[in-house]
């Protein structure tokens, strides 16, 4: 199979430049990670990160044939040849297909990703109705691999003051979280023109989830509660 792979080492070349490889798979090889590993045999200076190898970790997200996804549950025999990998758009390159996630990570933590609730803890745990649990639902899954706000034109643009697909899609896992108390003050730190009204709506975000989560929902449930306190 034939594959064409970004290769860039800021420390080395002068500029990226896209390598030719061409690559026997065994019949055992049916993901694209599978024949990246035999790449790698080949060639181990190429740098790409993976880990898991079941669309878990979501360490080997990367832009295949122009659409980001994770190269361990991207099906070989649905790739067009020669294959053009690319490290996910947007993010500074660090290597060939590792990209620095700083950015993405620092708008993630932004949003306070995790349960504020300052009421005693009760003796066993704080307990939900299965309808409040359900609410979660579409949103817990993420696995922040960052397919989404490496493809939303609104983080490319700002990464710095947008918050971005991924981050919002957690913001507002909390804020559906019946046993969470900072919702005003989740609220407040999203009312901004930037951080969360930039989303124009375009999904690709959702067009790129490997999990099928839908950020733009949960970026529209957000601005509705925005609207329902100013009212
Ligand atoms: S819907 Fe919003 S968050 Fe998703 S890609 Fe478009 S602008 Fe970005
Ligand atoms: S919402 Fe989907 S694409 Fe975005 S980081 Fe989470 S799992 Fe990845
Ligand atoms: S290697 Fe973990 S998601 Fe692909």
């Amino acid at each position: 199979m034939q594959f064409k792979i970004y290769r860039y080492d800021p420390d080395r070349d002068a500029k990226p430049r896209m390598q030719d490889y061409e690559v026997q798979l065994e019949p055992s090889d049916a993901m694209l990670l599978d024949a990246l590993s035999r790449i790698k045999a080949m060639d181990d200076s190429l740098s790409l990160r993976r880990s898991c190898r079941e669309g878990v970790c979501g360490s080997d997200a990367m832009n295949i044939n122009g659409k980001n996804g994770l190269a361990c549950i991207t099906r070989l025999s649905e790739l067009k040849e020669p294959v053009e990998l690319r490290p996910l758009p947007g993010l500074p390159v660090i290597r060939d297909l590792v990209v620095d996630m700083s950015q993405f990570f620092k708008q993630y933590h932004s949003i306070k990703p995790y349960l504020i609730n300052n009421a005693p803890p009760p003796e066993k745990e704080r307990l939900q109705t299965p309808a409040e649990r359900d609410e979660l639902d579409g949103l817990y899954e993420c696995i922040l691999c960052a397919c989404c706000s490496t493809a939303c034109p609104s983080f490319w643009w700002n990464p710095d003051k947008f918050v971005g697909p991924a981050g919002l899609l957690q913001a507002y896992r909390f804020l559906a979280d019946s046993r969470d108390q900072a919702t005003s003050e989740r609220l407040d730190n999203l009312e901004d023109p930037y951080r969360l009204f930039r989303c124009h709506s375009i999904m690709n975000c959702v067009d790129v989830c490997p999990k099928g989560l839908n950020p733009t929902q949960a970026i529209g449930r957000i601005k509705n509660l925005l609207v329902r306190r100013a009212v």
